[in-house]
């Protein structure tokens, strides 16, 4: 990964009293992909468009390649936006919608020729160049507003819940061409949604906002496996969320039994949020297993079975290769690696 080439210090910004982004701290670096995630009105697209210059910070410094650029208007940063709901020109064709920023800027004509035709190609419309875009699919519209923007070849890409219009299959598929754009080019890319999965897929980086405030910033390794707290956890992944107590070092009481962990820095008897991933349980004979109960329900996901059980009033999720019927009673397992603690929010 390259140097540091955005950085926010302190950045606030206050709407009607309330701060909906709540000073905070990230920096990005050259080429990498930075997801915003979180749901909807936790200040993501604000976050977004402070660092676009479309929304000026009430306090802290929005500092790009080392100079603070607060006053600087969206068109004197080397950045470009592609926002949620692209408004591609109506009476341009694609070539010259995507062509528009060039020509403002007086590139030359058959620069432009080549620069619109590799960027057409990039977003695999190639031979769309003459095509209306009233007439496009959203995909192809989207991809279009896309192609708009990487053909100013910027250094910092911003892209604001790009693919949310789209249905599923297209989706994965230009998840997977924005990734690869973003290596082939080496763009920045700070990327803006709500979907988890679609984070974990794209990102170097993840940052994890709440409320204006950032939660938990890591690789989507690191936030999925160590979250920082239960609404990371809870946000990322499914996950089996307990109430617990540490008793002291590698052991945790929860569920009514106690068990090894691995994870330290609680104080004895301080209470702990205990998440378990559902891919993370074993099953086993419910004889002499510490937590056993009925089967309550079976899905067949394609890959795994989701299973349900209930077990003292609270129901536990399991992901398992394994077909078993609701109604068998099993028994529930757990590597001491795999129970991951967490302190609980004041
Ligand atoms: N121009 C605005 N005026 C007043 N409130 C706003 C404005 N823009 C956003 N907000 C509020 O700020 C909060 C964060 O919004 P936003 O950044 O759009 O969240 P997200 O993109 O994460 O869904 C929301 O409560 C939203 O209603
Ligand atoms: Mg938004």
């Amino acid at each position: 990964m390259g140097k540091k080439l955005i950085e926010l210090k302190g950045v606030t910004k206050v709407y009607d009293d309330t701060a909906v982004v709540d000073n905070i701290n990230l920096y990005i670096n050259e080429n990498e992909f930075v997801t915003l995630l979180g749901p909807s009105g936790c200040g993501k697209t604000t976050t977004l468009r402070m660092i676009g210059g479309f929304e000026k910070p009430d306090q802290g410094e929005i500092i790009v390649n080392g100079v603070v650029v607060n006053d600087l208007p969206p068109y004197e940063r080397p950045v470009n936006t592609v926002f949620q709901r692209y408004a591609l020109f109506p009476h341009l064709n694609v070539f010259d919608n995507v062509a528009f920023g060039l020509r403002n800027r007086k590139v030359p004509k058959d620069e432009i020729q080549v620069r619109v035709t590799e960027a057409l190609k990039m977003v695999s419309l190639p031979n769309y160049a003459t095509r209306k875009v009233t007439n496009l699919s959203g995909g192809q519209q989207q991809r279009v507003a896309i192609a708009r923007a990487i053909v100013n070849r910027p250094k910092i890409l911003l892209l604001d819940e790009p693919l949310a219009a789209l249905d599923l299959k297209l989706r994965q598929s230009m998840q997977y061409e924005l990734k690869e754009m973003q290596r082939k080019l080496g763009i920045t890319f700070i990327y803006v949604t709500h979907d988890q999965e679609e984070a974990l897929t794209m990102s170097d980086t993840i940052v994890v906002m709440r409320d204006g405030h950032i939660q938990q910033i890591g690789t989507p390794f690191g936030i999925y496996n160590e979250p920082k707290n239960r609404f990371v956890a809870n946000f990322i992944g499914e996950s089996n969320l307990f109430d617990g107590v540490y008793v002291q070092d590698h052991l945790v009481r929860f569920m009514g039994n106690e068990w090894d962990c691995i994870d330290l820095g609680f104080a004895p008897d301080e209470a702990v949020d205990v998440i378990i991933r559902p891919e993370d349980w074993d099953i086993i004979p419910a004889e002499g297993a510490k937590l056993s109960g009925p089967i309550t329900s079976n899905i067949f996901k394609g890959v795994h079975f989701e299973l349900c059980t209930i077990i003292n009033g609270k129901e536990i999720v399991i992901h398992t290769y394994e077909n078993h019927p609701v109604g068998e009673v099993i028994g529930l397992k757990v590597d001491s690696f795999e129970i991951h603690l967490m302190k609980v929010p004041q």
